[in-house]
């Protein structure tokens, strides 16, 4: 009997269809993806793939931005109900509300956003670029960044230029505490422990590196350490371990899951190859507004 890897596998060929998946995903589902990665690599990806369709495993806004960068494609969402809490958190109407209580800002938005949101923003930025993002922002202008205030704390930290955060968060990262780092240290002697940007200021204090999620898996592979606490979603475990083989990794805390990011099952692929929806589609004005941001992003 044909498994549902091996019966997705075929209809992906036939349908033409790329699969992309985040690094936060079920490891079956990053087992059967063409490319697994961080959301600026997976946003790269579907800029540029010559695949019809682009099946995103991962949550709403991911799939929202392959629509934008890749308008020509069809963009399938294997669960729509995957969406991401912290993009919840700013709505267009706020955050036009915010830039006109402060007219002449610049306004930086982190990618976790809505379309509607990052139309109404003047750059995009990801966990991997978001230092650099705010570096080049121009001088003179007060700096708005939405919705993260973590994200927005350390790039503020690590630039030296003020930001004014929006109050968002990610409530799976907003769970790991800093206790957890002085427990795990204590355990792990000797352990390198790297973190998301997404995660609270007073944890990031305890962090020998701070990367995004490609970012965490790029330092391990070139690392000699042999020991790793990560503190980040617990999704992570899988990419680390598979290409990792002879290093030992220990989450900060089982509890870092994001239900969200676990919705996209094997099954759901399969049924979205099938029926070619759920589709993630974005209205024109929107993208075409949106895309403005993403792309001086890209560009940078
Ligand atoms: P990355 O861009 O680092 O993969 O992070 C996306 C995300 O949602 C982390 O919670
Ligand atoms: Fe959103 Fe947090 Fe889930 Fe990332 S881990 S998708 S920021 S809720």
């Amino acid at each position: 009997m044909t498994s549902v890897s091996e019966r997705l596998l075929e209809l992906k060929k036939k349908r033409n269809a790329i699969i992309l998946a985040h690094n936060y995903q079920l490891p079956e589902v990053q087992d059967v993806a063409d490319q697994v990665g961080d959301s600026l690599g997976l946003s790269r990806l579907a800029a540029k793939t010559e695949a019809e369709v682009i099946l995103f495993c991962g949550v709403h806004f991911m799939a929202e931005t392959a629509a934008i960068l890749a308008p020509d494609k069809k963009v399938l969402l294997p669960d729509l109900n995957a969406g991401c809490p912290m993009a919840n958190m700013v709505t267009p109407r706020q955050l036009r509300e915010w830039r006109t209580a402060h007219p002449g800002a610049y306004v930086i938005t982190y990618v976790n956003s809505s379309a509607a949101v990052k139309a109404l923003s003047d750059i995009c930025c990801t966990s991997a670029n978001a230092v650099a993002v705010v570096q080049q922002a121009p001088e003179g202008r007060e700096l708005l960044f939405v919705p993260d205030r973590n994200l927005g704390f350390y790039a503020s930290q690590k630039s030296g230029r003020p930001l004014s955060l929006w109050n968002g968060f990610c409530p799976t990262h907003e769970r790991m505490l800093p206790e957890m780092a002085v427990a795990a240290r204590e355990k792990h002697p000797g352990a390198i422990l790297l973190a998301h940007p997404e995660c609270r200021p007073g944890l990031l204090a305890h962090a020998d590196a701070v990367a995004s999620t490609t970012g965490i898996l790029d330092y391990c592979l070139q690392s000699n350490a042999k020991e790793f606490i990560i503190a980040s979603e617990i999704g992570m475990l899988h990419p680390l371990r598979r290409e990792n083989p002879d290093k030992v990794f220990y989450p900060l805390t089982e509890v870092a899951d994001c239900p969200n990011m676990k919705l996209n099952t094997l099954e759901k692929i399969l049924w979205a190859l099938e029926d070619m929806e759920p589709e993630v589609t974005v209205p024109p004005d929107i993208a075409r507004q949106a895309f403005q941001p993403i792309k001086r992003m890209l560009e940078l």
